[in-house]
């Protein structure tokens, strides 16, 4: 898996499988579930620690019909392997507005509105009209923005065995190069202040109420802190990146060391952020 998320660690996993049309993902669906085989879904891996064990069962990624883009007037029509980048650019060129918040989130629609992808303040969330979703017994469902529930790096549709097969996401018109501009501010931000060259998978925890994670952990003297090639950022205390040779557990260790020193410097017990699967 360490090929397959963008911090790469990770131990392997049973079964790599690309689907290409919604067929084909209830098939499989199907066929794991007869088996009791398990399923995990994956998007881009860039907000993911997979442990050097690897993962059982079979990992999926959508491909195919699954990342479509249909421009309707304000609205957008996407499938849930969408690489989140590429749709921002092409709303943003045909005059549509919003996604600007998801710039640099290096991800898949359907693994952005699983964790309501954005900055700190603004989320995908609040774009979204409709998620349509493949659920355990093989039926699609479209689930209406009053089903859907978002939080900070939070939403209902984490609920056990849902796969987002696509979602409209409603926009709002403008000067395409006025959005271009917000996107070219945001990216300046995001290189100044992040990471962005470096293996990592984003924030490691998320910012507690009225705090952020990256002040507490600077100021408890984390920065640059090292456990094999595991390290805290200097940049930016909240990324943890690989600077070569890095395994799950040295990332995994170095995590919990930054919790426990907020902890007790600040005594505040950090949540992490990053979906942590697999096996030790
Ligand atoms: N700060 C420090 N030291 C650091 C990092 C940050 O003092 O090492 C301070 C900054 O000086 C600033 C404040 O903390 O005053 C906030 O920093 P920043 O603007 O970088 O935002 P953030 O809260 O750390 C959030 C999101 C990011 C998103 C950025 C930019 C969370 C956990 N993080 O970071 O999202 O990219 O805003 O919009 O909400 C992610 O979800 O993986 C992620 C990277």
């Amino acid at each position: 898996m360490s090929q397959h998320t963008t911090l790469r660690v990770g131990g392997l996993a049973d079964a790599l499988v690309h689907v290409k049309t919604l067929s084909e993902l209830r098939s499989l669906v199907q066929f794991c579930r007869e088996r009791d085989i398990p399923l995990f879904i994956l998007g881009e891996g860039s907000n993911l620690i997979v442990r050097d064990g690897g993962i059982r069962g079979v990992v999926l990624r959508l491909g195919g019909e699954l990342e479509q883009v249909n421009f309707n007037t304000t609205k957008v029509t996407v499938g849930g392997g969408v690489y989140l980048p590429h749709l921002i650019v092409q709303a943003a060129r045909k005059g549509l507005s919003g996604l600007e918040r998801c710039t640099g989130v290096p991800g898949t629609v359907g693994g952005a509105l699983i964790s309501n992808a954005g900055t700190a303040d603004e989320f995908i969330g609040d774009l979204v009209q409709s998620v349509t979703v493949l659920t355990e017994e093989g039926e699609v469902r479209e689930l209406s923005r009053d089903e859907l529930r978002f939080g900070y790096r939070w939403s209902n549709l984490r609920e056990k065995g849902l796969i987002i097969v696509g979602a409209a996401l409603n926009l709002q018109p403008d000067e395409p190069s006025a959005i271009m501009e917000r996107i070219h501010h945001r990216w300046r931000y995001r290189r100044q202040t992040q990471p962005v060259n470096q293996p990592c998978a984003g924030c490691i925890f998320k910012n507690p109420p009225g705090e952020r994670a990256g002040r507490l952990l600077e100021a408890a003297g984390l920065k640059g802190v090292r456990i094999g090639d595991a390290q805290v950022s200097p940049l930016h205390a909240n990324f943890i990146v690989n600077l070569g040779k890095a395994t799950a557990n040295d990332v995994l260790t170095l995590a919990e060391h930054m919790r426990q020193t907020v902890h007790e410097r600040f005594g505040i017990l950090l949540e992490y952020e990053v979906q942590i699967v697999g096996d030790d």
